[in-house]
């Protein structure tokens, strides 16, 4: 705050860039015209971050960003929560423009501009930097060609709610907000242990991440900011603004747990920017390009668009607009994991449509999406033999699960498409060995489940086995024990089932949550594509009407249920907790 800053600054203010910071060298990875670059490496400012100006390993992936709409991101966490760590790893592998208000100012410092000189008494004094001068920093970066073209990776910054005001008022928004979650003593632990490296500007951890080589280990220095007194001062800082400052992203806001290995950490965000990325260009792809102007009064993709989550999915029935957004989201999942060689896939989608434990159930909104996924790979040249177990049982015990009953019928007399699909690339058939046809290049079967007394499961075996290595893609399969529908138990084969289902792959997940016992109102959401992770989203209601959902968290595997409440509760995953409380029946769905 300025009114605790040592000097009287604030007085002074201006928020056009000056000549001397469009003129200082500026820490960016990317820039082809880096003054940084004429001179030697002795004389970079101490600890700056240049992470592309070192060669790239082979090993190293760059994705391929056919969008013409680059990546915006923002990271944000507490001092020492991992961004500069991060952000080298996110440069190598996305190409992003880095531009870290820490490093602007250490480069400003170094250089002993005017800038530096004010800024320095804060810095050292762990307290922020007057919101004008940073702003019109990161302004005067912005603005240049590379982040333009590269997209950008901004970190630290804003950091109090003035400066994301000043950007709103600029009309720069992210994609994404990416915070970094670290419990205190950690972050301690990890200040008071960094060094530098002033000639690489690298960052190295006594104990975590110590240099091996000798030499470097010998140059290493200490951050001046870096006692343990002024990290408490600079956490409490944080704590006083990041709320406000983090705001104005809740939308787009995706919190990761940072105290896990700085390995296992960027797997996390790297899936979420993959994501981001795909879903750029398949807007691109789709002339939807509108959402992606960043023109006067629009905002970015992922702040209007669903990412994964439509809003009013208690509005029945869903709009035609939702219903396509999920088919196209099953589709693209499903596509990826079958072009990556899988061939036991499962797909579980529990809108409420589409969940048979809701009164809601449609079984037509269950054929269109089996018929969007079928054509989509007829288009692309495979057969596809889409099934529907028949009747099981003999006499009394003769009968089909009642959310199955007729919809064999309803695929045949479903509008297939103009071109003649249907009896060529699509052919509808049962479950069985005897389905399997040489022709055939991949199954679909829809809903397979138990009936009273009958398990389905030795046709489903016998009819995978007879597939070998074609894709057999389960939709909304129903294999642990069922009630029938007359409240029977269906416990036959119980084991056979439960091995058999694990044998399938998820490449498709999204159920909504709800409080314990209701299924009103929806609460939030668990998402699944392939083949990203699990994300975990909180819906909020921003005014009466309106709703939003807020990624909380992301998971390797499906999360349990003590993983789901502490993400809603806001507590990192690693802190042991007591017994599941209000979020407690999830687990009896999950
Ligand atoms: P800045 O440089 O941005 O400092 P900060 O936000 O306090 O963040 P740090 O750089 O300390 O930490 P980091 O999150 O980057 O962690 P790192 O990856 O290095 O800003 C410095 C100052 O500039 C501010 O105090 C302020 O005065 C001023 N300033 C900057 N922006 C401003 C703004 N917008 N407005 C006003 N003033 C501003 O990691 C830390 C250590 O942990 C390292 O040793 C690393 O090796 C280790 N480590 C990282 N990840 C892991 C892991 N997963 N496991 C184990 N160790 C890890």
């Amino acid at each position: 705050m300025l009114s605790s800053t040592p000097t009287s600054f604030h007085h002074r203010t201006t928020l056009t860039p000056s000549p001397s910071l469009l003129s200082t060298p500026l820490p960016s990875s990317s820039s082809t015209h880096h003054p940084l670059r004429q001179f030697s490496f002795h004389t970079r400012p101490l600890g700056l971050r240049c992470h592309t100006q070192f060669p790239l390993t082979p090993k190293t992936l760059k994705v391929n960003c056919s969008t013409r709409e680059p990546l915006k991101v923002m990271i944000s966490g507490a001092p020492a929560s991992g961004k500069g760590t991060q952000c080298e790893l996110i440069v190598q592998k996305f190409g992003l423009v880095h531009i870290s208000t820490g490093d602007l100012l250490r480069a400003e410092v170094a250089a002993g501009t005017e800038i530096g000189n004010k800024a320095k008494e804060f810095m050292n004094a762990g307290h922020l930097v007057p919101d004008e001068i940073v702003t019109a920093m990161v302004a005067a970066r912005l603005s240049r060609d590379d982040a333009k073209q590269k997209g950008w990776l901004l970190d630290g910054y804003p950091r109090s709610l003035g400066q994301a005001q000043s950007l709103e008022k600029m009309q720069i928004r992210p994609d994404v907000y990416i915070i970094l979650d670290v419990p205190d003593e950690i972050l301690i632990d990890r200040c008071v242990g960094r060094r530098l490296d002033p000639v690489t500007g690298k960052i190295y951890h006594l104990k975590f991440f110590p240099p091996q080589d000798e030499e470097i280990k010998a140059r290493l220095v200490t951050r001046p900011d870096d006692t343990e007194e002024k990290v408490k001062s600079r956490l409490n800082i944080y704590k006083q603004n990041a709320e406000a400052a983090s705001s104005s992203y809740s939308n787009i806001a995706h919190k990761i747990d940072g105290s896990h290995s700085k390995e296992k950490v960027f797997k996390e965000i790297e899936s979420v920017l993959s994501q981001l990325q795909q879903d750029k260009v398949k807007i691109m792809k789709s002339g939807e390009k509108s959402i992606l102007d960043t023109k006067k009064g629009q905002t970015s993709l992922s702040q209007d668009k669903w990412r994964g989550i439509p809003t009013r999915l208690n509005n029945i029935p869903h709009s035609r607009e939702i219903r396509k957004y999920f088919y196209d989201d099953v589709l693209q999942a499903t596509q990826r994991a079958v072009n990556d060689g899988k061939t036991r896939l499962k797909v579980d989608i529990n809108i409420p449509e589409l969940n048979p434990e809701m009164d809601v159930y449609r079984i037509g909104t269950l054929m269109e999406l089996v018929r969007d996924l079928a054509l989509s790979f007829a288009d692309d040249g495979k057969r596809v033999k889409v099934c529907v177990q028949g009747s099981m049982g003999e006499g009394a015990l003769a009968g089909m699960p009642l959310q199955l009953a007729g919809t064999r019928k309803i695929l045949e007399f479903m509008d297939w498409g103009d071109y003649g699909a249907k009896g060529t690339f699509i052919n509808i058939g049962s479950i069985g060995a005897a389905e399997v046809e040489e022709q055939d290049d991949m199954y679909i079967l829809v809903a397979p489940q138990n009936a009273v007394g009958n398990c389905i499961i030795d046709d489903l075996r016998a009819m995978t086995n007879a597939a070998e290595h074609r894709p057999v893609i389960l939709i909304n399969a129903r294999l642990k024990d069922l009630p029938g529908s007359s409240g029977i138990m269906q416990t036959m084969g119980r084991d056979q089932r439960l091995k058999y289902a694990a044998s399938f792959e998820s490449c498709y997940f999204f159920r909504l949550l709800y409080y314990a016992g209701t299924q009103y109102p929806i609460m939030g959401a668990i998402r699944m594509t392939y083949p990203y992770q699990y994300e975990l989203y909180k819906r909020v209601d921003e005014s009466p009407g309106k709703e939003k959902y807020v990624i909380l968290s992301t998971f390797p595997q499906r999360p349990t249920t003590d993983e789901i409440n502490d993400a809603f509760q806001g507590k990192p995953s690693n802190e042991t907790r007591k017994a599941s409380g209000i979020w407690g029946f999830l687990s009896g769905i999950l």
